[in-house]
């Protein structure tokens, strides 16, 4: 008897041993403070979709429980981290969690960098970083010129009291210069440029409604067709360079991208990812920034006064633009207030320790960056635009990855940091130097937060000749 009941007992202990490994329980499994799912299946997916975006959420998540904080994305169990201290202790981890970005594949392709970890990640980033390297980028700074003046041409005829749609132009510029430079020359005509944008206008806004609302056949679809008609394009560019291949010494990322490996769909879901990574962030960086000096007028002449002191009639290029110190401040409290890219991720395969808490092997962990970027301790009044928060003095007195707009994580942060730099740039210096920006009155433009932080509805601007 006395045998049986202790059979019994390690029986019963095992079972739910056994349920309790297979079936996560509402117990987080690490001492890490944060949320219990909702549901088994939707984890706290619903919260999200209420708050209405990741970033909003994990706002509010971090407030509720400090910078690291755990949550459940469905079934799956994740921690988010949000300040310089936990930053550092993630500092050299690689791989990037699949889970997290799944919702992207369809448009971007299982085959791409996105999702490439390990070895495989490490020496795509080896080869294609050579084309964005600082040395490298010196050369893109003459086809970001011609691009800005022929917009700044385009503006000439809208002067006085013609409403200019910003975003339109922004977004334009970006993807114009992004294939002009890193696709080649012949790849920057104004139809493909527009074909390319409105597909993808139409897809990235039905990703946006899949984040907050239910699963829709309709909206599938659309995003479907659409990703097939952005892969034409693609594909025509790469069979492009492929039929005409450059002279040795003057590869560009498109030759680098096929050159990594024979199979044609990695190499048009790579280069689709950067053409997607790169002008979309750009183009809001952009945007953001001429709206911030639009209702900071104040700030826009301390632009256009910086302008004339350091450069004079010369133009932008890779020995002048560190002298531009407070243009680059306005990009940096403009990538920090408007949130560009809110988050990053990665995970370990081993377990691992995190703030003093351990993290079980293959837990996605979430880089808040865009929480840190708000966290008033570190900047007060977090949601006030100033520039003066990036002058040397004061950039001195705060953890330096407490400002992490591109990521922080050792040999895969963004690839095109110097890039987005060096291009807004030029393009800021041509078109503030010439036009004085305003803001057409009446407009509430919010933030909306994605994967990129967009404004919720066109921003219309009027300029002046200065
Ligand atoms: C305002 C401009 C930009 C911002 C704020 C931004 C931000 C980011 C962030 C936060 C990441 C994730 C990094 C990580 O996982 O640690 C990232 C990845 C990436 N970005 Fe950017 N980015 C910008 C511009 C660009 C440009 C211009 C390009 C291309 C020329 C680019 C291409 C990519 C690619 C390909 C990845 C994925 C890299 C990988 O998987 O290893 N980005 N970006």
């Amino acid at each position: 008897m006395l045998a049986f009941a202790i059979f019994a007992v390690t029986f019963v202990g095992l079972l739910i041993g056994v349920v309790a490994y297979l079936y996560p329980s509402s117990k987080n499994p690490s001492t890490v403070p944060g949320l219990d799912p909702v549901s088994k299946e939707d984890g706290n997916l619903g919260d999200i979709a209420k708050t209405g975006s990741l970033h909003e959420f994990l706002l509010d998540l971090h407030k509720q429980f400090g910078p690291i904080a755990s949550f459940w994305w469905g079934p799956r169990y994740v921690v988010s981290i949000a300040n310089a201290d936990l930053f550092k202790q993630h500092h050299n981890v690689f791989d990037r969690p699949p889970e997290l970005f799944e919702m992207y594949q369809p448009l971007v392709g299982a085959k791409c960098i996105q999702f490439a970890n390990g070895e495989d990640g490490r020496a795509r980033r080896n080869l294609y970083d050579k084309c964005l390297t600082h040395e490298a980028i010196r050369k893109y700074f003459i086809i970001f010129q011609e691009i800005a003046d022929e917009l700044a041409k385009k503006w000439e005829t809208m002067l006085n009291d013609e409403h200019i749609a910003l975003t339109e132009y922004m977004y334009a510029f970006a993807l114009k210069a992004f294939f002009a430079s890193l696709f080649g020359e012949k790849m920057k005509d104004d139809k493909t440029v527009l074909e390319f944008r409105s597909i993808y206008d139409v897809i990235w806004a039905e990703f946006e409604h899949k984040l907050t609302e239910p699963p829709s056949e309709a909206r599938n679809k659309i995003i479907v067709d659409g990703t097939k008609k952005l892969a034409t394009i693609v594909n025509r560019m790469v069979q492009h360079r492929k039929d005409d291949p450059p002279q040795h010494g003057e590869e560009l990322l498109l030759d680098l991208l096929l050159d990594y490996s024979d199979d044609e769909e990695l190499q048009n879901a790579d280069a689709l990812a950067y053409v997607l990574g790169g002008y979309h962030t750009t183009g809001n960086l952009l945007s953001w920034a001429i709206y911030f000096l639009a209702t900071h007028p104040d700030c826009q002449d301390k632009v256009v006064d910086e302008i004339k002191k350091v450069l004079g009639d010369d133009e932008v290029d890779h020995a002048s633009i560190g002298d531009l110190e407070y243009l680059r401040h306005v990009i940096d409290e403009t990538l920090r207030c408007a949130v560009i890219a809110p988050m990053a991720a990665r995970f370990q395969d081993v377990d691992s320790e995190l703030g003093g808490h351990r993290i079980p092997k293959n837990t996605p962990v979430i880089h808040a960056l865009g929480v840190a970027a708000k966290d008033e301790t570190v900047f007060a009044q977090p949601d006030k635009f100033d520039p003066d928060r990036f002058t040397h003095e004061h950039a001195r007195e705060r953890p330096h990855l407490a400002f992490s707009p591109f990521g922080f994580a050792g040999k895969r942060v963004c690839p095109g940091q110097r890039y987005a730099y060096a291009g807004a740039t030029v393009a800021l210096v041509t078109l503030l130097r010439k036009f004085k920006v305003k803001m057409v009155e009446g407009q509430i433009i919010e933030q909306v937060h994605g994967f990129v932080t967009h404004p919720s509805e066109e921003i219309w601007i009027t300029i002046l000749k200065r």
